[in-house]
């Protein structure tokens, strides 16, 4: 049986290792949060994920264990954070640097550290290699970046196809052995840079397509077209799938491993820049929207504006960078707050926010729509009385309906 210690228990990580060990391989899970340890340890997950409780069962029936320090095994899998410098547009590889540090201090001599985060073409070369060559170890170094997407993470951790970048054969033989005991798709080895640089232009990718659609949003409000009909239209053409526009891109992949290309290739990655600019811009978008619909409708306080949705993505609990987080740091300054609910988000976490759908509707007089969750695009009509500004073009025969 083949071991694993999973470093970093958070949206990768934990799901990974619970993938590994419900298929029978040897798992620790391994976080530096004391407190996500002693929840996992409790029987309790962190964040929902659908089938993850069941998964979450099966792994502890295969003796998973969870703990805050580093265990000497055959493989590791660093699954850590890697933002990056807002200042320099670069990784911030510290995550990384420190987790392999601490592979270092407890592993023996040809163990596997593979980096599932994601990382900038080069990094590995640049800052993990140096560490490893001068602990005296030989450890074999791999890169298997993670695709999945949240909400529908374990399907994909399954059936998507995935990419490991290692040195030799031997290693690329070991890990594709090791990560066929969940995946079903198919397993490409690659060289380590390809690997990384693969990972980062797929969310480039999505990046600057995104932002293209958002720049169309913009055009056609100003020249006075409707960009839904424009789009529905141009997708007609066999080989244009243009995609829609929305208020701003979230999140910890598609809004931050462009700018790797960026901080790296200043003046190579021109597209890329601009891409995320725009893509940075729509939350100011909005707000503009909002103060002129405000205005047209008479509406004065921004109690009675509610903003319906928190996270970056629909159904699912994820509010990083969300395009409502980045709207709202617009109006930090302000006293007089949005009314803000998210069906997802349980806690408090922004001044204004409510729990209750019927209480943050009977609140309103106007509803921005940040995130077409399910709830929402199912119950639409409840804000028939209402103005309405829907920026994801999920509610439709409403009275006073706006869009970007
Ligand atoms: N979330 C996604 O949808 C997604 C998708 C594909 C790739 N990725 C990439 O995967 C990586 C991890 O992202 P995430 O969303 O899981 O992050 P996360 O913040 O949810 O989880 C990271 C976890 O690592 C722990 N950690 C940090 N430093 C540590 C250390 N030195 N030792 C042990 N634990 C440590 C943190 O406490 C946290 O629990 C990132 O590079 C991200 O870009 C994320």
């Amino acid at each position: 049986m083949d071991e694993v210690n999973v470093i970093g228990l958070g949206y990768i990580g934990l799901p990974t290792a619970l993938m590994f060990a419900s298929s029978g391989v040897r798992v620790i899970g391994t976080d530096c949060k004391a407190d996500v340890v002693e929840m996992l340890n409790k029987g309790e997950l962190p964040f929902d994920e659908t089938g993850m409780n069941d998964l979450f069962l099966a792994a502890k029936k295969n003796n998973i264990e969870f703990s805050s320090e580093y265990k000497k095994m055959r493989n590791y899998v660093v699954a850590v954070p890697t933002p990056f410098n807002p200042e320099t547009k670069l990784i911030d590889e510290s995550y990384i640097v420190k987790a392999v540090k601490q592979i270092l201090e407890v592993c023996s001599n040809d163990a596997t550290v593979v980096i599932e985060s994601t990382v900038a073409p080069g990094t590995i070369e640049q800052f993990v290699r140096p560490i490893i060559e001068s602990s005296g170890k030989t450890i074999h170094i791999a890169h298997a970046p993670e695709r999945i997407l949240p909400g529908q993470m374990l399907y994909e951790l399954n059936n998507n196809s995935r990419t490991i970048g290692v040195d030799d054969e031997e290693t690329g033989r070991h890990l594709k052995a090791l990560y066929s005991s969940f995946c079903r798709g198919e397993i490409i080895v690659t060289d380590i840079k390809t690997a990384e640089m693969t990972k980062v232009i797929e969310n480039t990718y999505r990046d600057i397509n995104i932002a293209f659609a958002n720049e169309l949003a913009t055009i056609c409000r100003d020249g006075g077209m409707d960009v839904y009909e424009v789009i529905r239209i141009a997708n007609k053409h066999p080989r244009v799938s243009i995609l829609s526009p929305g208020p701003g891109v979230g999140g910890h992949c598609i809004a931050v491993d462009p700018w790797f290309l960026v901080g790296r290739y200043k003046e190579k990655a021109k597209l890329i820049r601009v891409a995320r600019e725009v893509n940075d811009n729509m939350p100011s978008i909005v707000a503009h929207r909002i103060e002129d619909l405000m205005k047209e409708n008479g509406v004065v306080s921004y109690e009675k504006v509610g903003l319906y949705g928190l996270t970056y993505k629909e159904n699912i609990n994820d509010v990083r960078e969300s395009p409502t987080l980045q709207l709202l740091s617009l109006y930090k300054e302000q006293k007089d707050h949005f009314c803000v609910y998210d069906p997802y988000v349980k806690t408090k976490m922004v001044d204004g926010q409510v729990f209750d759908m019927h209480e943050f509707v009977n609140r309103c007089d106007f509803v921005v729509i940040m995130i077409g969750h399910d709830e929402i695009k199912n119950n639409s009509y409840i804000l028939n009385d209402k103005i309405v500004l829907d920026t994801r073009n999920i509610a439709h025969n409403l009275n006073h309906l706006y869009h970007l």
